[in-house]
C-alpha cells in the first residue's frame, strides 16, 4: 500500500427531515449567500424547508445556477459576494450549484487577474469562503470533497480545480429529496458515483485489500438499490443507501494508499464542454473503449472486478476481464444510458482529434495510473468511443 495522509473535515448531517437543522449548524451572524439552480427546490418542498430554517438569518439568494455550472454566472454571484459582504454561502442544489459554490468560495479569495486562472494553473486551493450545502441530488460526491468542474461556454471549456480549502463546512443529506428527482438525473447519479469507483479501483493491483472491498462493495450497493430506486424512489432505504453510495463513492475514502486512473472524467468533461452531453453520460461512452484500449495494463482489476462485483467464476483471467467490461456496458446500457458517442450528437467524425488536440495543447500527458495516457492514447479511445 502506497503510503497517505487523509482529512475531510466535512461533517455529515444524514437522515430524515434533517434540512430544519441548519438554523443550529449555520453561524448566526453570518452574512448567508443561498445559492440554487434552475428551479427544481421550488417545486419539490425543499426551498420552504431551507427558507423556514432559516427564518431569523440574514440571507441573500442567487437562484439560476445551470446545470454544468457557467463561469459568467458565477461571476455575477461573486459581485454579490463582494457588494454585500458575504461570510457565509449555502449551496442547495446537486453537483452543479454546490460546484459553482466551491468556485466562487475560492474567487473569494483569489488576488490574480481573472477568476478562470484557477481553473488553468491548476494550483491546489488553500483557503476558501466558508460554505455548506443541502444536497439535493446524489450523484458527484461534491457534497464531501473539495473538488470542483467549471464550465465556460464561450470558450467550450469545462475544467476542474480543488483543494483542502474547499470543503464544505457541512453537508445535509436527506434521502427524502431522491423522491423528485426525474429518471433521466437518477440514473446519470447511479452512473457517475458508479464510474467515480472504478476510476480509482480500475487500476491494477497495488495491494490496497480493503479499499479494494470498500470499492466492491459500493458498486455492489449500486446495482442492488438501482432497480429499486428507478422503479420507486420514494423507498427511503433504497435513497438512504444511494445517497451515501455516492457520497462514500468521491469523499477521499478509497483513493488513499492505491493508484488512480481518472483519465476516463478528463475525456468525458470535454464531450459535455463540446456537446452538452450530460457529464454522466460522457462517462458511460468513454469508460468501455477505455478498458479495451488498456486491457492488458487494467485486467488483472478487470477480472477482480468481475469475479468479486458480477460473480464471474468461469474462464480464463483475461475472459473475466472482458465479462467484467461486457457487464458493465449492460449495466449502463439497462439503465436506459446510451454507451457511443454517436447515440448524442450527429458530430462524430473530427472529436477524437479535437479532444486530443486540446490535451495537448494543455501540456496533458503521461495521464492514468501508469502515466500511459498521450494526446495519441486520447485520440484512439474517443475514436472507439464513436460507434
Ligand atoms: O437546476 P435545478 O432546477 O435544481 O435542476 C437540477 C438539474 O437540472 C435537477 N435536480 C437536482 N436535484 C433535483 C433535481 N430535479 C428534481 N428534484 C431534485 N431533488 O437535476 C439536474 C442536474 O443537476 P446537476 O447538479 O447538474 O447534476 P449532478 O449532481 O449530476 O452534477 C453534475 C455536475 O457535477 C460535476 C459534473 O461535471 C457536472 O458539472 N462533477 C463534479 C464532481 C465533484 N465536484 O466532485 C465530480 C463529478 O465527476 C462531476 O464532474
Ligand atoms: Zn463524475
Amino acid at each position: 500500500m502506497n503510503s497517505f495522509q487523509y482529512k475531510n473535515p466535512t461533517k455529515i448531517i444524514f437522515g430524515k427531515d434533517k434540512i430544519a437543522t441548519l438554523k443550529t449548524e449555520l453561524p448566526a451572524d453570518a452574512r448567508i449567500l443561498m445559492l440554487y439552480g434552475g428551479g427544481s427546490i421550488k417545486k419539490n418542498g425543499i426551498y420552504e424547508q431551507v427558507k423556514s430554517a432559516l427564518e431569523g438569518f440574514q440571507v441573500i439568494e442567487f437562484g439560476g445556477i445551470p446545470a454544468n455550472p457557467e463561469y459568467d454566472i458565477l461571476l455575477e454571484a461573486l459581485q454579490i459576494i463582494e457588494k454585500e459582504n458575504i461570510s457565509f454561502m449555502l449551496a442547495v442544489g446537486g453537483g452543479s450549484v454546490i460546484d459553482g459554490t466551491k468556485f466562487l468560495s475560492a474567487a473569494a479569495y483569489y488576488q490574480g487577474e481573472q477568476p478562470w486562472d484557477m481553473l488553468t494553473s491548476r494550483q491546489p486551493i488553500l483557503k476558501g469562503l466558508p460554505f455548506a450545502t443541502v444536497l439535493t441530488l446524489p450523484a458527484t460526491g461534491s457534497e464531501m470533497n473539495s473538488g470542483t468542474v467549471i464550465t465556460r461556454e464561450e470558450t467550450k471549456e469545462k475544467l476542474a480545480m480543488g483543494g483542502p480549502g474547499l470543503f464544505p463546512v457541512f453537508s445535509i443529506l436527506d434521502p427524502q429529496v431522491v423522491i423528485s428527482i426525474p429518471e433521466r438525473q437518477l440514473v446519470n447519479g447511479i452512473t457517475d458515483a458508479f464510474t467515480h469507483v472504478l476510476e480509482q479501483y480500475m487500476t491494477y493491483p497495488a495491494g490496497g485489500i480493503l479499499q479494494d472491498r470498500f470499492a466492491e462493495s459500493i458498486l455492489q450497493t449500486l446495482i442492488e438499490v438501482a432497480p429499486v430506486i428507478i422503479k420507486d424512489p420514494a423507498n427511503y432505504e433504497a435513497a438512504s443507501n444511494f445517497m451515501w453510495s455516492c457520497t462514500m463513492a468521491l469523499n477521499g475514502l478509497i483513493q488513499q494508499g492505491v493508484p488512480g486512473d481518472w483519465t476516463v472524467h478528463a475525456m468525458g468533461h470535454e464531450l459535455t464542454a463540446l456537446y452538452g452531453i450530460d457529464h454522466a453520460r460522457t462517462l458511460a461512452i468513454i469508460a468501455p473503449s477505455h478498458y479495451r484500449y488498456y486491457f492488458d495494463n487494467k485486467k488483472e482489476k478487470l477480472a477482480q472486478y468481475a469475479e468479486r462485483v458480477w460473480k464471474i467464476t468461469e474462464g480464463t483471467l483475461e475472459e473475466k476481464a472482458q465479462k467484467g467490461i461486457e457487464k458493465t456496458e449492460a449495466f449502463f446500457q439497462g439503465m436506459g444510458i446510451a454507451t457511443t458517442l454517436a447515440a448524442y450528437t450527429e458530430e462524430v467524425v473530427g472529436t477524437a482529434q479535437t479532444i486530443a488536440q486540446r490535451f495537448s495543447d494543455r501540456g496533458w500527458k503521461s495521464m492514468g495510473e501508469r502515466g500511459a495516457l498521450n494526446p495519441e492514447d486520447v485520440e484512439k479511445i474517443v475514436e472507439m468511443s464513436y460507434y
